[in-house]
This record gives C-alpha cells, sequence and structure tokens, in this order.
C-alpha cells in the first residue's frame, strides 16, 4: 500500500499550509524536501525551514529524505529526483514530497509525476496531489488588491519567455447559458460542484451550464 503525497506548502509562511496539506506530513512515514544544495544540506531550503517549524509547532517527527534539485531543467535531474522518492519506497509506505506555493504553478510536482506515471504506473495511480496557496494570492492579500473581480480577469506569464502556451480558467457561468462562446483549443474539463454534493468532473465541455458552481479549465498543451 505505496502511497505518495505531493504536498503543495503555500508561499513561505507556514501557517498558510492547509489542513489537508499539515495531515498528510503528520501522516507519511517520511519527507522529501527538495534542495538546491549539491551536498544535500538545506541551509537554503525555504521548504525545509516551513517543515522544520511544522514539526516544531505540531509536536510531529518525520525522517527527512533530501532530494537534490538543481535548476535546470533536465530531464535527467527530475529522473534523478523519481529515482530518489522510488528508492525511498522500499524503506518507507507513505511518502510526501513538498513544493512551495501551489503545485499547480511552475512546480517541478508534474514534472516528476510525468516520469512516475511512464515508469511507475502502481505509485502513480496510488499518489494525490495536495493543493496549496499561491504567492500571487499571498502577495495579493497582503496589499488588499484583488487580482479580479466583476468583469476583469488576470493573467499569469513567464517573465523569461515571450511566446508560450497559455491555460485557461473559465468562471461564473449564468444557469443554462451555451458554452459555444469557449473555443477550446487544448485539454478542457468541465468541473461542477467541487467538494459540493454532485460533484462532477468530466473530460470535456459540456455544452450547457447546469450550474453556478462550474468552471471549465481548457489546459494548455504540453506538447506545444
Ligand atoms: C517556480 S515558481 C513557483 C510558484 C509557486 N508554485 C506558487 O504557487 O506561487 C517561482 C516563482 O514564483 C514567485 N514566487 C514564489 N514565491 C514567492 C515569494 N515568496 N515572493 C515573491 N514571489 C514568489 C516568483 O516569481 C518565483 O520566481
Amino acid at each position: 500500500m505505496k502511497k505518495l503525497y505531493m504536498v503543495s506548502l503555500g508561499p513561505g509562511d507556514y501557517e498558510l499550509i492547509t489542513i489537508k496539506a499539515l495531515k498528510a506530513l503528520q501522516n507519511c512515514d517520511a519527507i522529501c524536501v527538495p534542495t538546491k544544495s549539491a551536498d544535500n544540506s538545506f541551509t537554503r531550503s525555504m521548504t525545509f525551514k516551513i517543515v522544520e517549524k511544522l514539526m516544531k509547532e505540531y509536536a510531529f517527527e518525520k525522517d527527512i529524505i533530501p532530494v537534490y534539485a538543481p535548476m535546470n531543467f533536465k530531464q535527467e535531474d527530475w529522473q534523478k529526483q523519481v529515482d530518489i522518492i522510488e528508492d525511498s519506497f522500499k524503506k518507507y509506505d507513505n511518502l510526501s514530497f513538498v513544493t512551495l506555493g501551489d503545485s499547480a504553478v511552475y512546480s517541478t510536482v508534474y514534472y516528476l509525476l510525468d516520469i512516475i506515471k511512464e515508469q511507475h504506473k502502481e505509485i502513480y495511480e496510488k499518489s494525490e496531489v495536495i493543493p496549496g496557496v499561491t504567492s500571487f494570492s499571498h502577495a495579493s492579500a497582503k496589499v488588499k488588491k484583488p487580482l479580479c473581480v466583476g468583469d476583469s480577469s488576470f493573467l499569469i506569464r513567464p517573465l523569461h519567455k515571450s511566446k508560450v502556451p497559455f491555460t485557461t480558467v473559465y468562471m461564473r457561468p449564468r444557469i443554462g447559458m451555451s458554452t459555444d462562446r469557449i473555443k477550446e483549443k487544448n485539454d478542457i474539463y468541465t468541473f461542477e460542484n467541487l467538494n459540493y454534493k454532485g460533484e462532477t468532473i468530466l473530460d470535456y465541455k459540456k455544452e450547457k451550464v447546469d450550474k453556478y458552481m462550474t468552471l471549465f479549465i481548457d489546459f494548455y498543451d504540453r506538447n506545444e
């Protein structure tokens, strides 16, 4: 019964971790913590500081597994990280891998999950991604300015490159409206009543909106 939790830690303030993330850390056998130091030390690791603080504050202790994670965006580096996780499952049944902010936003988590899906299907199928507070949600709260309200929208753009594929999130539909105006480009999903009665997740665009609590995500094309 191996289980891998991909745990989002939030934007650096340990109090901005979710209860679900905290429970995953408390319930796992060991925590995989990325470090940019080749000697596997954690002196510069913000993730380690958060985990350490949580263990102290909530009185639990877990083995810490350093995962060397240079920011080179190389397949071989992600492969080595997956190998460490895979190897750790020989000793532990439940592992957490931690990431800053929310795992959905520019995180290593999905590079690793892509490899795990390919090479260790049984671990992939038992894995769970736990979302978190993003750096920009936190930044918005700090200055008390919304990211979008009323008829506005907001964009997240990488500064290092100008032309990039993008994901679009469609929110605030009217009940009964047609979704014709959504010209899906990539890989669209419909999410209804998430965490409420009647939660539905469809891997296509519903033609008509039945519930106010509906959002559509047209995920970017990962092969572009
Ligand atoms: C690799 S991305 C990770 C984003 C993260 N997963 C999130 O949900 O915010 C790192 C970028 O996020 C932004 N970022 C993350 N933490 C931040 C912080 N504490 N203060 C300011 N910007 C931050 C910076 O733009 C940084 O270059």
